[in-house]
């Protein structure tokens, strides 16, 4: 007997909206695996759907708002179809649990942060329960990654490394929701990215909330097997291993923490071909007496020094950050430090945020809240300077040739198809033959704006081995 009841009803579809960070991209096409496994197929939006799925993001106070907003738009649809099933999974449900229940009745099933793997049954649960049905568990069972996955792109995946985060930064609530760090182990990711890519997948992206830490509760556990003998730590290993899987173009990373960084990870950005010259460092804060508040064990004089190491080390390498203004208690002279330090570390790209209190966390409880007129106001400077220094990065690139991976068609001109540089940058490129997704090419590029390029593809469909690196013209490497 099919243990899933609404599984059986073949036509039954399903539509996914995914809320905040790329863990929740990967929480939610598996999320999509498992309900194809049941039999679902992908509806064209919510009011089609018979299941509409939210994975949902509690970072900041906004994300809270769209979720109960969107979920506002379902009532309607769901009074004029009770058959009609709403699931709201993720962080959000984590965090609110009963309120979320109180606050939007017509959910039928709430799942957090450890149990997507439970969904099914939760599913087949609400088919007879009084609703909504409601499972927050405290700890994980199963890491998401087992789950059967479906990925929207075919050429790109997201990988989680580990999950759950060990430290104690006061602003942020992701230790709260998702738990201590949980690696897992080196072989199981090389085995499951070997599969990835026996599937046509040609870049992936590694996930967890500080990917330098991973692997430390392996080694502590003695679960590390033979990995880190070579005095590495167990992430440039992974690095490392992942350079021997055959036919995998692109291995990207997010995110590192500047407390943790470690040469070898330099090293490996440098020597092992398939690893891009990319970088996501999140700096938070560029005045020290922040950094402390924030509990962020680096300073700002150790961050330059890392930001230069990595040009030094990896040349041509794409930095990035996120930063986040209005902390409480920040000063003016505060932050003009962090005005500072992004100048100094010429950012190529940075997420600003206007921090947003995170009830439970140790920020939350701080004094000094500032008035959100003067958080804005220096929002609006930094982010001025962030896309000035954008816009310079990627006039740096001007006249280079790099390699591409088409996406697809670019999404404001039919004529054209955007792809993204070894360094991450996205760049729209007149659709030739041969410039079809998951296709390399390699594109001159010859006009900048702050967030993407424009270009000619050069030589399409040029396919290079694994590891060749895009010719580069002098000058682009700083
Ligand atoms: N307020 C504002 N931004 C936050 N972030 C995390 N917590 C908060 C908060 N409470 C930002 C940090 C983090 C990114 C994912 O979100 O910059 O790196
Ligand atoms: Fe949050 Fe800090 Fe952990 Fe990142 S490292 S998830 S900001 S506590």
């Amino acid at each position: 007997m099919n243990p899933y009841p609404r599984g059986t009803v073949s036509a039954r579809t399903y539509f996914i909206r995914t809320f905040g960070c790329q863990m929740n991209e990967h929480d939610s096409e598996r999320a999509a695996g498992v309900l194809e496994t049941m039999g679902y197929r992908p509806a064209a939006d919510a009011e089609a759907a018979d299941l509409v799925l939210f994975n949902t993001c509690a970072i900041r106070e906004n994300a809270d708002n769209k979720l109960y907003g969107q979920l506002s738009h379902l009532k309607p649809l769901k009074l004029a179809d009770p058959a009609k099933t709403i699931v709201v999974g993720g962080c959000l449900a984590q965090k609110d649990q009963g309120q979320l229940a109180e606050r939007a009745p017509w959910v039928d099933v709430i799942y957090g942060t450890h149990n997507m793997g439970r969904l099914p049954d939760l599913l087949a649960q609400a088919d007879s329960a009084a609703l909504p049905v409601v499972e927050i568990l405290e700890h994980t069972e199963m890491f998401p990654s087992a789950l059967p996955a479906r990925r929207e792109v075919r050429h790109h995946a997201w990988v989680s490394i580990s999950i759950g985060c060990d430290n104690t930064c006061t602003f942020c609530i992701v230790p709260l929701l998702r738990g201590p760090e949980k690696s897992r182990k080196l072989g199981d990711i090389v085995a499951e990215v070997a599969q990835l890519v026996a599937d046509g997948v040609r870049e992936v992206t590694l996930l967890g909330q500080n990917v330098n830490s991973y692997g430390r509760d392996l080694v502590l556990a003695g679960e590390a097997g033979g990995a880190g003998k070579r005095n590495r730590t167990l992430f440039a290993e992974l690095l490392h291993a992942l350079g021997d899987v055959d036919g995998l173009q692109r291995v990207r990373f997010t995110s590192p923490h500047p407390k943790d960084f470690t040469p070898d990870v330099f090293a490996a950005l440098r020597d092992v071909p398939n690893v891009c010259e990319q970088l996501h460092l999140p700096l938070q804060s560029g005045s020290d007496r922040i950094l402390r508040r924030m509990q962020r064990a680096y300073r700002s004089r150790r961050y330059l020094d890392l930001v230069a190491e990595a040009r030094e080390t990896v040349p041509g390498v794409a930095i990035s950050t996120d930063i986040i203004v209005g902390f409480p208690g920040e000063t003016e002279d505060d932050f003009v430090e962090t005005l500072r330090v992004t100048e100094a570390a010429a950012f190529d790209s940075a997420f600003t945020f206007e921090y947003s209190p995170r009830p439970g966390t140790a920020a939350a409880g701080m004094d000094g809240h500032l008035d959100h007129a003067v958080v804005n106001e220096r929002y609006q400077r930094l982010a001025d300077l962030t896309r000035r220094l954008s816009l310079e990065a990627n006039q740096r690139q001007l006249g280079t040739v790099q390699q591409l991976l088409v996406e697809g068609p670019s999404k404001t001109d039919a004529a054209k198809v955007s792809g993204r540089t070894r360094t991450n940058r996205l760049v729209h490129v007149p659709a030739v033959p041969g410039a079809e997704p998951a296709q390399m090419v390699h594109a001159r590029l010859d006009e900048a704006a702050p967030h993407y390029l424009l270009g000619a593809a050069v030589d399409a469909a040029c396919d290079p081995p694994v590891g060749t690196p895009a010719p580069v013209a002098a000058g682009s490497a700083r």
